[in-house]
């Protein structure tokens, strides 16, 4: 029920702080230790490279989860959308294993490969919402995000849950596997601070309110940037701005900008930069600097440690491999009252379902 709130978004948005701690709680034994199943870890110890597989903002969460994934565990990941893989598999590795994220445990297009994988006998695993659904039941294994249900056609603290399983599991097999950077990595610790983090931001709903006021409501289109983990954020940003305001909007490699795409900003173009790494944030300050004296309206997104005088939203501190858990709170805030502004249905937007279950 969504109570008190006048949309399932915004309510869902709140909850993912208790979310973060309900993983902590969830995955962790009386003892501190990490539970995960020893088999999956035995599994995935033996094989040699790791194939996500998703939709939508599944697979941006797949993104996200890549980065810290391979620190961690020292296994290569690849992210696929399934209604590319299934028919255009790529050449596989000696010791592929699959794992597919999704929401709802329903969607076909991930389903339809699963079928395939299954049939060529590589294992797999499920990390999904939904207890007891189908991809859930025809994966190897199964991890569960345990969000609670999530209403909305936009999804949000299902992306935000499902980072936070991957960091759960990429935690154990690095430590299972010995790697010192996952033995060293307090997971359950840093979750907590992010939890505290993101209440920070849901709790500055006037101020970003009022920012998308400024940049957004007379727009038809904008831009959010980024490098590395901040541009796989920028893309769920855009798809969440897109799906629910209309707003044609597109997340974008910071430095490919010049390479083409700069030619569609024009006078007011709002251009978001997330900034979340010391080293990449002063190369996408300079695509910025490049698209504002062509005329773009810059907002920034930037880390407190990094900011400077003049971004609009600061995120605090968190540890840097998981910095997109965060950053992507004020961005889905940013669609919700984008699409408030303008009048529209935030939990049910134009030719949308919740589950896709067609290819
Ligand atoms: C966007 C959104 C979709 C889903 C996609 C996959 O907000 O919700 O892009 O992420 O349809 O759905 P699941 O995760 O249920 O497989």
């Amino acid at each position: 029920e969504k109570g008190t709130y006048p949309y399932y978004m915004l309510k869902e948005i709140d909850e993912q702080p208790v979310v973060m701690r309900k993983i902590v709680q969830k995955y962790q034994t009386i003892d501190g230790e990490i539970a995960i199943d020893q088999d999956l870890l035995t599994t995935l110890k033996s094989s040699d490279r790791v194939y996500i597989v998703a939709c939508g903002t599944s697979s941006h969460a797949g993104w996200a989860s890549k980065k810290f994934f391979e620190t961690l565990t020292h296994l290569p990941v690849e992210i696929h959308l399934s209604s590319e893989f299934g028919y255009n598999m790529p050449l596989l590795s000696k010791k592929p294993f699959f794992i597919y994220l999704s929401q709802s445990g329903e969607t076909a297009d991930s389903r339809q490969v699963l079928v395939k994988t299954n049939e060529l006998g590589h294992p797999s695993l499920t990390i999904t919402n939904v207890a007891g659904s189908t991809l859930s039941r025809e994966a190897t294994y199964t991890l569960l995000l345990h969000a609670g249900p999530e209403i909305a056609v936009a999804s949000t603290k299902a992306y935000t849950a499902q980072i936070a399983v991957m960091a759960v599991l990429a935690k154990a097999l690095g430590t299972e596997k010995g790697i010192a950077n996952a033995v060293e990595f307090d997971l359950f610790h840093e979750l907590g601070l992010i939890a505290t983090a993101m209440e920070t931001m849901i709790n500055e709903k006037e101020h970003l309110e009022e920012l998308t006021a400024n940049y957004l409501s007379a727009t038809r289109n904008a831009f959010y940037i980024g490098r590395g983990n901040d541009y796989y954020v920028s893309m769920e940003a855009a798809l969440k701005l897109k799906e629910i305001s209309y707003i044609q909007a597109e997340g974008f490699a910071a430095g490919e900008l010049k390479h083409g795409t700069i030619a569609l900003i024009e006078e007011g173009t709002p251009v978001i930069g997330i900034i979340t790494d010391a080293v990449t944030g002063q190369h996408t300050r300079g695509n910025l600097q490049e698209v504002k004296s062509r005329g773009a309206n810059t907002l920034v997104i930037s880390s407190e440690g990094l900011a400077k005088p003049d971004d609009q939203i600061l995120l605090p501190t968190v540890h840097p491999l998981l910095t997109s858990l965060l950053a992507v709170v004020p961005t889905q805030l940013i669609a919700y009252f984008a699409t408030l502004q303008r009048g529209y249905d935030v939990d049910k937007p134009r030719n949308l379902a919740k589950s896709v279950t067609v290819e």
